[in-house]
């Protein structure tokens, strides 16, 4: 059966990523994929057309898909904007909540080709393979109350900080699971020291730990977990948080890989069915000028065709048509050394399509 996929390019360098991905997409189709393949508008570039970061039409288009790929959504042009629910990070969100996607995986895989670029020493990052699996549709981004009120003659800000047993034991069991299939060790970051909503998290994953006696399970706290992640980061094999922390720590994981454009994720719900997006945003720095890496949106549809499509010869290719590419020594801005010659994002996509043509 022919099975859809929906490309959300969004904001600042995400139409220039998607595009070297799509280009990805269809070479897998003259592979014989069978998946057809639509775009629609999400973020910013979504409120500018019709008013909304998130359309009625592109949202059921999104529930209709078997996987949604999306670039990057926000930008300064949005950052004013009075209704934050018009904000185009309101859209991104909208589409995880609505599609119910929990479970965020967010891998930092260190390509041995990219030990220089790293910003710690090279011994510190051989080898290094870190699944973060991060709680998405829940925790402070979504807690209730929430807002900006007067209060005793000044304005003040809150958000609520808040997770039921069964959303800490659905992301528990997400993990424990990937830690099997994995080094079989999980560690769940929490600041259970402070906060009752992560004494409840600390309660639910020991409660789960039984159920999965060949993984071995330890606790840490978030604080000394960003300072283990600089220090021997190589310690870690799964590590489960929440929607917060977990935005954090990936961001300072993906930068041990060598660059955040190097890291994809996959954002799944309870049927499979998943977002698949990198995990940075749209670089309104770099934006329209060729100089994004368009590496961690491709290897995000690598993640798709195993995660989404089953496919998971296509995503072995595509991950090694990437390797292929950096063994070639090539190179975008942000993953190469001082001195040495860029490739534009449309570079390193010509080259990733070549590689994997001749794979
Ligand atoms: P960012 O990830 O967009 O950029 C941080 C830095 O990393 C910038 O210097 C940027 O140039 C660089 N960078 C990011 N992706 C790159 C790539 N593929 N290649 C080369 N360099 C890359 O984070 P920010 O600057 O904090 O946020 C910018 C906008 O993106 C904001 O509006 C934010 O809300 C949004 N955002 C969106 C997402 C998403 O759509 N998933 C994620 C994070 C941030
Ligand atoms: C990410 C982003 C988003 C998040 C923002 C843009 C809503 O930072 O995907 O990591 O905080 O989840
Ligand atoms: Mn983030």
């Amino acid at each position: 059966m022919t099975r859809k996929i929906l490309v959300l390019p969004g904001d600042g360098i995400g139409p220039e990523i998607t595009a070297q991905a799509s280009r990805v997409l269809a070479a897998c189709q003259a592979q014989g994929l069978d998946v057809e393949v639509e775009e629609a508008p999400v973020g910013g570039a979504a409120y500018d057309a019709e008013g909304s970061p998130l359309p009625e039409s592109t949202l059921a288009r999104a529930r209709a898909a078997d996987a949604v790929l999306l670039g990057a959504v926000g930008g300064p042009k949005w950052d004013k904007l009075e209704d934050i629910s018009k904000r185009p990070e309101k859209g991104l969100l909208g589409l995880r909540k609505e599609l119910g996607l929990f479970g965020n995986l967010r891998p930092a895989l260190l390509y041995p080709q990219l030990a220089e670029a790293s910003s710690l020493k090279p011994e510190l990052v051989a080898g290094l393979d870190i699944m973060i699996v991060r709680e998405l549709t829940g925790g402070i981004y979504f807690g209730q109350p929430r807002g900006i009120e007067e209060r005793d003659g000044q304005r003040v800000g809150y958000n609520t900080y808040v997770y039921s047993e069964a959303e800490i034991e659905r992301i528990g069991r997400m993990a424990f699971e990937m830690a099997q299939k994995r080094g079989k060790k999980l560690c769940s970051v929490d600041k259970a020291n402070v906060l009752e909503v992560t004494m409840l998290w600390r309660e639910v994953m020991e409660r789960l730990a039984p159920e999965y006696p060949d993984v071995e399970l330890s606790h840490m706290y978030v604080d000394n977990a960003a300072m283990q992640l600089v220090r021997a980061p190589k310690q870690f094999d799964v590590v489960v948080t929440g929607n917060m922390f977990g935005d954090i720590l990936s961001d300072a994981a993906a930068m041990l890989t060598g660059s955040i454009g190097m890291l994809p994720s996959a954002s799944l719900n309870e049927s499979g069915q998943g977002m698949y997006e990198p995990c940075h945003g749209s670089a309104p720095d770099i934006a329209g000028q060729g100089l994004a890496n368009p590496l961690a949106t491709i290897l995000s549809v690598a993640m798709m065709l195993r995660y989404s499509l089953g496919e998971p010869a296509l995503a072995e290719r595509i991950e090694a048509a990437v390797g292929k590419v950096l063994d070639e020594g090539l190179r975008t801005a942000d993953i190469a050394a001082e001195g040495e010659r860029a490739v534009s994002t449309t570079e390193m996509g010509d080259a990733v399509l070549a590689a994997f043509e001749a794979l």
